[in-house]
């Protein structure tokens, strides 16, 4: 039952004048209790072995709802990168290779069922070391994980059926490097449809997320995974340079921010290497005058505030139909004020910690940057907890295309709001953006659902409905979200070499 307190050790609190919410219901506190079985110090994982960097160098993984320290994770060296890649090839010609693509899918399917037997271990991992409410990482992250190692275990025997009468082979070694908002998650979009089609693994996660990439390779051990075939090495960029500079390296996959993404791309020109770019977004999610509104509400929430809003495809730009616009924005900042940010291992906390103090920063700057351009900032009057990196639910109202929070990605639970009042006019402000990973539109009329998703340069256009993904679906973008699709049939082919 909720109980009407108020919180000691709340700090920050400000009034919102407009709004009744000061005396917010609150529930009591539900921590999620399960053991995430943390190790005081972390290996990297080369040739099936968990074995100390021989760089000798490690670093701190920050919780950070409390900024403390969690534990030690190796920073891999050349000498590391180099052994990974060496075993990786190894694993390659004397296992990988020689296995038909139905004993690969047992392999995934095993992956897939460890995975899910040890869900809860590793959603509380996911949550204290990233900062995502509990709700999420269980309900979101860790089953979709297991999701598309289930989905690319039926597909490692099938190949010949995703390109019918082509002639096709894996890429051999593929590295792989991923970013820190869905870390395990963003592992299995890129290990499970590389080991399927038969291609042999080195991956980094992001440095401030590195534990469950670390924990994944008890589950490798435990599927007995041949060595080699997938080794993890923890770092920061400098190890990632030197995954996308080794020779041995005949496929780059890459998820991460558009700067780091164009790096990648010059160092690889002209090498014959693949490339998989999965970058930023500044996704329009649209709102026509003939939505359901409560339900576009919703949506527009889910899209920019899901996972603190550290999501490539964040629906941050809501463009609103000018006749339904004051409504809109009304009702928005009520349901703002009712969602709850804290302590991200807590069941009902809905907008857990930022990831990063760096990543606070930019939140800061860019919010600064919107207030200062003229836009006019709504922030929730919650509470936020003494310690840990937070920020409240905000939005801009007011934006123009050229202020910085209308162009640039806050990657932060920050929305900017725009009005259009044609169809013509709602296209043309959507696309008006250096990106094109993602939109939504929210409309009665199915005619303009269709309109829209074809005008719409995005590589995903939803339709009523937002931040929806399924192992069987292609992700990608146009323009500077990069090249390549992730997900479903599409996933495959990007690990294949095809000859036509
Ligand atoms: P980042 O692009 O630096 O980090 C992503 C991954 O790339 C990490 O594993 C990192 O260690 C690695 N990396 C960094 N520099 C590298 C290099 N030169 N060569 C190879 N690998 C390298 O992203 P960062 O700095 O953590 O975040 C900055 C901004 O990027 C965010 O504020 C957000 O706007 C955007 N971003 C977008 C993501 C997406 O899903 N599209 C994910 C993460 C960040
Ligand atoms: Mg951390």
């Amino acid at each position: 039952m909720p109980t009407q307190r108020k919180n000691s050790r709340n700090t920050r609190r400000r009034k919102t004048p407009e709004l009744l919410f000061g005396d917010l219901w609150e529930f009591d506190p539900a921590p999620e209790s399960a053991d995430p079985k943390l190790k005081e110090s972390y290996s990297l994982y080369i040739d099936g072995q968990q074995s100390a960097p021989k760089s000798r160098k490690y670093f701190e993984s920050i919780n950070p709802g409390t900024e403390k320290a969690l534990t030690r994770i190796p920073a891999a060296g050349k000498a590391d990168v180099n052994d990974a890649f060496s075993a990786a090839t190894n694993g390659l010609n004397k296992y990988w290779s020689k296995l038909s693509g139905k004993d690969r899918g047992k392999y995934l399917y095993r992956i897939a069922r460890l995975l899910q037997d040890r869900a809860r271990e590793f959603a509380v991992a996911e949550s204290l070391d990233g900062g995502k409410p509990i709700k999420e990482s269980r309900d979101f992250d860790i089953p979709m994980a297991a999701a598309h190692f289930f989905y690319y275990a039926g597909w490692a025997d099938k190949l010949e059926y995703a390109l019918p009468g082509g002639s096709y082979s894996p890429y051999g070694v593929v590295g792989q490097i991923i970013p820190w908002n869905f870390p395990l998650l963003m592992l299995a979009w890129k290990i499970a449809p590389a080991l399927a089609t038969g291609n042999c693994v080195v991956i980094k996660p992001a440095e401030t997320t590195s534990i469950t990439a670390l924990k994944f390779a008890e589950i490798l051990q435990e599927a007995e995974l041949p060595p080699g075939v997938v080794n993890i090495v923890s770092g920061a960029g400098a190890t990632g340079q030197l995954i996308v500079n080794h020779p041995a390296a005949k496929k780059i996959a890459f998820t991460g921010s558009t700067d780091v993404g164009k790096a990648i791309m010059r160092a690889t020109a002209g090498t014959g290497k693949g490339l998989t770019l999965e970058l930023g977004g500044k996704a329009a999610n649209i709102v026509f005058e003939d939505a359901p509104i409560d339900q576009a509400v919703e949506g527009v929430i889910n899209g920019i505030f899901f996972n603190q809003g550290h999501v490539c495809c964040a629906g941050s730009r809501l463009l609103i139909q000018e006749s339904i616009a004051k409504t809109f924005v009304q009702k928005l900042k009520t349901r703002i004020a009712s969602l709850r940010v804290g302590n991200p291992l807590d069941k009902n906390t809905d907008i857990g910690a930022i990831n990063s103090k760096e990543q606070l920063d930019k939140i800061n700057d860019l919010v600064k940057s919107g207030v200062k351009e003229g836009a006019e900032l709504f922030q929730s009057s919650c509470s936020l907890p003494g310690q840990g990196w937070f920020f409240r639910p905000s939005l801009f109202d007011g934006v123009t295309q050229s202020h910085r929070i209308a162009r640039e990605e806050i990657f932060g639970p920050v929305l900017s709001i725009l009005t259009f009042r044609t169809v013509s006019e709602a296209i043309e402000k959507a696309n008006n953006t250096a990106y094109g990973l993602s939109a939504g539109v929210w409309t009665d009329k199915g005619s303009k659902i269709l309109k829209m998703s074809t005008a719409l340069k995005a590589g995903v256009v939803w339709a009523n409905t937002y931040n929806k993904f399924d192992p069987t679906s292609p992700f990608g973008g146009y323009k500077e979200s990069g090249c390549g699709r992730e997900g479903g049939k599409q996933g495959i082919c990007d690990y294949l070499k095809v000859e036509y």
